[in-house]
């Protein structure tokens, strides 16, 4: 038999393979030997072993495991834990699993280190906002060497669903509103939290979740139903998944939210048809939490035996939490509705991802370790650098930013300026709310010591009192300049965390209308996990930098972009809406047959309000400026696999050095079902010195120019496509050409 130190070698040289070479006849029989472990392993184990493996059980919030996981444990009977976590907690857990159980099988550690293990990196839609891939990618690989090292093994992550709807609390969690630009990112956080090895004592298994649509909840309330057709699947909810998929995904996990009528978690045509059949996926599926118990609420079991049979068949291989494959697991076999080959592969599927971590080989952390990684200073300076790349500048009239150092005194106002449990955001990992830099402390650190700092907090993010608003203008009276931070607390996106409003809660409002009208020049810094319908604030206020929820680093990155020490080139991943009532409202959307028209009462609007955005997908401005030119294609005619070059000229023509970011998007102009007005197909953020000129190419390729057909087969059809490229989905200095796919 193979040895297991062979086994682990094996298993590296398997991943790295994946990424860089077609299967070859050595890549073949290394899958081989790892399969023949685990079926030597698999003939050994009783079908009470076999269901433990399946089973994955919750610790106490604070890392600690239960005193029930040491007796699972050591009876083989325990597959996963989450939230256990530390390397001595780790340790002393899977110390019982490979030295008292019978078969030695280690246990997977499983945590959610969505942005940031104890460093906390920006949440996830900031980090889209980057618009560039590497952002992610370089915060999950810092997330992920703080976490292994801690003993965690797994983390359930990313996130990619896509969010049209900014009530619901998770979009905070995602990429956004975008299929293109949401796969580019799971690719990038796949690359960050895995690597080319997840074996490596700095990397962790990642989870693409939440399989799927779950962000397509009606009214963007949580957990709540999603029906959609095939194609909207297909085109918009899947493509971050299959890149995901494609990029070397070790697992999924399978979404609450019941899908055209079946349960995720109990669905076999995705979890098992496109999953596995399509995409040949062949690591395992984690149900979210309880979500197999859940089919009972959700109408779809009778029982929680039927929840465990429904769940099993259809592809869930793991049960986070609630127990039903455990307990009915072995009646359903005897009477037949669940096979033996059912639960052996859903215990192979999971002993091959454990194998593939090399947990049989190194099934410790290292102590010593963890205390060098954890909240390093190299971290730090990074959690920074990628918090302000983060940032979006939304306005800026007459050039109020970027802040000079110089002045005099500065009123900082507003219940964000000193705060720092809620720069953490939502899904803090190990964060600490005393590692954050407040952007108090932080403006402190940048301005010369004379300069006078004026700090009122004004309200609180979420009240009735305006008892602080007297204070709050005085000081901002007494000074030169006025930063507002204002905004959501970290508690009102992420789970379970939907708004019905996107206005700005409590009276902070208000406060900024108070500050506004001491004349005294006003900067609008925004903490918040969605977008806001900020019109007031859009119309009045000279300049509006939106900060999301920036970490650990939050203070310092702001304040290095006010004071110009960064330049700001994030753009909006999300739509930002003038009023919830426009909810969903994304630019990908398809045209109708009456487009609206301010002047025709019979086309597709409001009575009450304009139906565009406040702000549109894609855009942010600079402290320079930047402009596109001389747009060209390499064919007015493609064949229908053929490819088509699109380049354009960008040019910095302000005074500083900055960034923008190119966006290419394409519509296809009739087709055989009706296509969306824009759909991103290309993006590169650039830094550019004043007067720097680039020529930008992009490729225009099948994968780009095809869609759905009515019988659900991708097709690139014949007829005229639509080339557009600005620098955001509704820039009014786009260039635009066209070509033709020809018969
Ligand atoms: C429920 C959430 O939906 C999921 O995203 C998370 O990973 C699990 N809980 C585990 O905490």
């Amino acid at each position: 038999m193979t040895s297991i130190r062979s086994i682990r070698m094996l298993s590296i040289l398997l991943l790295a393979f994946s990424f860089i070479a077609p299967p070859s006849s050595s890549h073949s029989q290394q899958r081989k030997d790892i399969e023949k472990e685990i079926n030597a392993l698999l003939a050994r184990m009783t079908l009470e072993e076999k269901l433990g493996q399946l089973q994955q059980l919750d610790g106490e919030g604070n890392g600690n495991f239960r005193p029930e996981h040491r007796d699972l444990a050591r009876k083989g009977l325990l597959g996963s834990t989450l939230n256990v976590r530390g390397a001595q907690k780790t340790n002393e857990l899977q110390r019982i699993a490979m030295e008292q159980s019978r078969l030695k099988i280690p246990l997977l550690f499983g945590f959610d280190v969505i942005h940031g293990y104890r460093t906390i990196l920006p949440v996830p839609l900031a980090e889209a906002s980057s618009w560039d891939p590497a952002v992610a990618e370089r915060s999950a690989s810092i997330a992920a060497a703080e976490a292994r090292s801690s003993g965690v093994h797994w983390t359930f992550a990313p996130m990619m669903d896509i969010a049209r709807d900014a009530r619901w609390g998770r979009i905070v969690e995602g990429s956004g509103e975008d299929p293109y630009l949401g796969a580019s990112f799971a690719r990038a956080r796949v690359r960050g939290f895995q690597g080319r090895d997840y074996s490596a004592p700095d990397k962790v298994l990642a989870c693409a979740k939440h399989w799927v649509a779950y962000g397509a909840a009606e009214a963007g309330r949580d957990y709540n139903t999603t029906d959609m057709s095939e194609r909207t699947l297909r085109e918009i909810y899947f493509p971050p998944f299959k890149a995901a998929v494609d990029s070397g995904v070790g697992t999924l996990m399978s979404s609450f939210n019941s899908l055209n009528g079946v349960p995720a978690s109990a669905n076999p045509f995705t979890l098992t048809h496109v999953l596995r059949g399509e995409w040949k996926f062949d690591g395992f599926v984690v149900s979210d939490y309880t979500a197999v118990q859940e089919l009972i609420n959700h109408g779809l079991a009778a029982n929680e035996k039927e929840a465990a049979r429904l769940a099993l068949n259809a592809g869930v291989d793991m049960e986070m939490v609630s127990r039903n494959f455990n307990q009915h697991g072995p009646d359903l076999l005897r009477n037949g509705q669940l096979s033996q080959a059912t639960i052996d592969e859903a215990v192979r599927r999971i002993l091959r991802i454990k194998f593939r971590l090399g947990l049989f080989e190194h099934p410790y952390a290292d102590e010593t370790r963890e205390r060098s990684v954890i909240l390093s200073p190299a971290n730090a300076a990074a959690a920074r650098e990628l918090a302000a790349r983060s940032m979006v500048l939304l306005k800026n009239e007459r050039e109020t930013l970027p802040l000079s150092k110089e002045v005099k005194s500065i009123a900082l106002i507003g219940p964000l300026a000193d705060d720092q449990q809620d720069l953490l955001g939502s899904w803090s990992g190990d964060g600490h709310a005393t590692d954050v830099v407040t952007l108090l402390t932080a403006i402190k650190a940048k301005v010369p010591s004379a300069t006078k700092i004026n700090y009122a907090k004004g309200c609180d993010i979420n009240s009735d009192s305006t008892e602080g608003f007297d204070e709050a203008v005085r000081v901002a009276r007494e000074s030169n300049v006025v930063i507002v931070a204002v905004g959501e607390s970290a508690g009102m996106s992420g789970e379970a965390s939907s708004r019905s409003s996107l206005d700005l809660p409590g009276r902070q409002l208000d406060l900024v209308k108070a500050l506004r009208a001491t004349g005294k020049p006003l900067v609008v810094v925004l903490m918040n996990g969605r977008p806001l319908t900020i019109n007031w604030i859009a119309e009045n206020t000279p300049a509006i930098l939106e900060t999301w929820f920036a970490g650990t680093q939050a203070g310092n990155a702001i304040a290095d972009v006010l004071f110009g020490d960064v330049n700001p080139g994030g753009k909006l991943p999300v739509t930002f809406p003038r009023s919830v009532g426009q909810e969903p409202l994304y630019y990908n959307h398809m045209n109708t047959g009456r487009p609206p028209n301010a002047n025709e009462k019979y086309t597709s609007k409001y009575l009450d309000l304009p139906w565009t955005p406040l702000f549109p997908f894609g855009y942010g401005l600079s402290y320079t400026q930047f402009r596109l030119s001389n747009l060209q294609l390499s064919a007015t005619r493609i064949r229908p696999d053929g490819r088509l070059i699109v380049s354009v000229e960008i040019e910095n023509t302000g005074k500083r050095a900055g960034d923008e970011v190119v966006q290419l998007y394409i519509r296809d102009v009739a087709a055989s079902v009706t296509r969306p007005v824009k759909e991103l197909k290309g993006f590169e953020r650039f830094t550019l010195r004043p007067g720097e000129k680039r020529r930008v190419e992009f490729a225009l390729t099948p994968e780009h120019l095809g869609f759905y057909n009515p019988e659900m087969r991708f097709v690139v059809e014949p007829g005229e496509f639509k080339v557009m490229v600005g620098t955001s989905s509704a820039d009014e200095h786009e260039l635009v050409a066209s070509f033709e796919v020809q018969k």
